[in-house]
């Protein structure tokens, strides 16, 4: 009996290319057509019973949450932010790096302070449990921007490799979490498709953890049975 494939949705983005790696490295050729930065959207592997799609970041965990996706690769900030209804399966510990709270060296407490961000769910939870009140502006991106021109005293966002607050002039303040990506399922499809999201599950978790490669070629080089 033919098995509906696996449906997987990957970020675009900077978590895009190490996701992919991760998935080339636990045995599934994934072509290079699919990339963050082309316009295809989809890729099939007949073979490995699996079909791969891109999309934005802050959409992967929806297309799960609705079951359009059965899997989905995802930052744990987006889980934090986003609290959508899916299963946390694994982490896939791939492109580390962690939430917190930034401004201008010279930031001090001030009245009606407010704080520009893109995760107004973390930042109005994480002020909330330090007990200060604080005005929570949502942006869309360049959030570091804000507090050069005077829109926020504060932000709330992801630090990497700390580039963007050095080239504007800010400083981390605070750590909030660190982050890193995670394999996500749809709560239904881990029911019905347990076997193969579970084989698939296990074999980045042996690549994960071992940081070993698998042979592509080699005999469970399927998740279909
Ligand atoms: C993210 C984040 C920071 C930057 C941090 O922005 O919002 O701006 O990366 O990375 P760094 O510490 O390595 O410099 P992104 O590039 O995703 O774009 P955005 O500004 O549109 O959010």
């Amino acid at each position: 009996m033919a098995v509906e494939p696996l449906t997987i949705a990957m970020p675009k983005g900077r978590i895009f290319e190490e996701a992919l790696d991760l998935m080339r490295r636990s045995g599934f050729a994934i072509p290079d057509e699919f990339a963050s930065d082309s316009r295809k959207l989809t890729v099939t592997l007949p073979e490995a019973g699996l079909q791969f799609f891109l999309a934005k970041p802050m959409d992967v965990a929806i297309y799960v949450e609705y079951g359009v996706a059965d899997l989905g690769v995802v930052g744990k900030d987006v889980l934090l932010e986003e609290q959508r209804d899916v299963y946390e399966l694994l982490d896939l510990r791939i492109s580390p790096c962690k939430m917190a709270v930034a401004g201008l060296p010279s930031w001090k407490p001030a009245p009606n302070p407010r704080v520009a961000t893109k995760y107004p769910v973390i930042a109005e939870n994480y002020f909330k449990s330090r007990g200060e009140q604080v005005e929570v502006i949502k942006m869309n991106g360049s959030i570091e921007l804000a507090p050069i021109v005077g829109l926020a005293d504060r932000i709330v966002d992801i630090v990497s490799t700390g580039q963007t607050l050095r080239e504007n002039g800010l400083v981390e303040l605070e750590e909030i979490v660190s982050v890193t990506s995670r394999l996500i399922g749809n709560r239904a499809s881990y029911r019905m498709k347990n076997t193969q999201i579970q084989k698939l599950s296990d074999r980045l978790a042996e690549v994960v953890q071992g940081s070993e490669t698998i042979d592509p070629n080699r005999e469970r080089s399927t998740v279909d049975s």
